[in-house]
């Protein structure tokens, strides 16, 4: 089948690729961009251990087509750190151990910065209820959720 040209920014950077039409976006994010921070799961929708950001919305990239994001503004966790700074939630995760194993955290991540554009200061339930879409099989939640909130307060300028 013949490949797609597909232009787009990826983290700030023009990034042009050729993908098949029906490559999913994350297959495209690791497989043709080695942007390997993005994870698979369950690759059905399930699990958010692919979670990255369209055009400001919250996606999970095994369920977008790579052609789907021509023209589109695509961040993932990858983006997060810039001039060699941690993103204020890369912090947070680390300083309330946070982040757990490699394959969600990415996920947890790019969801927490989706939510924080969208609720500067959301409290535990919504923390949770946002969260409810990333899997974590292995153990609570609790410590990323002081992480988020943690965040919240340092991205808000408060102590
Ligand atoms: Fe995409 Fe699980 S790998 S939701
Ligand atoms: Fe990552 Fe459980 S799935 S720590």
């Amino acid at each position: 089948m013949s490949k797609v040209h597909v232009s787009a920014t990826v983290n700030g950077e023009d990034a042009e690729f050729l993908c098949a039409p029906r490559q999913s976006l994350l297959e495209v994010l690791r497989d043709v961009l080695n942007l390997t921070g993005t994870k698979e799961g369950c690759n059905d929708g399930n699990c958010g251990a692919c979670a990255v950001i369209v055009d400001g919305v919250l996606v999970n990239a095994c369920c977008v087509l790579g052609v789907e994001i021509e023209g589109g503004r695509v961040e993932t966790v990858e983006g997060l750190a810039r001039d060699g700074e941690l993103h204020p939630l890369q912090r947070a995760f680390l300083e309330h151990t946070g982040m757990q194993c490699g394959f969600c955290t990415p996920g947890f991540l790019m969801s927490s910065k989706a939510l924080l554009e969208c609720n500067r200061a959301p409290d535990e339930d919504q923390i949770r209820h946002w969260l409810a879409g990333n899997l974590c099989r292995c153990t609570g939640y609790d410590k990323i959720v002081r992480a988020v909130q943690a965040a919240a307060r340092e991205l808000e300028g408060a102590p």
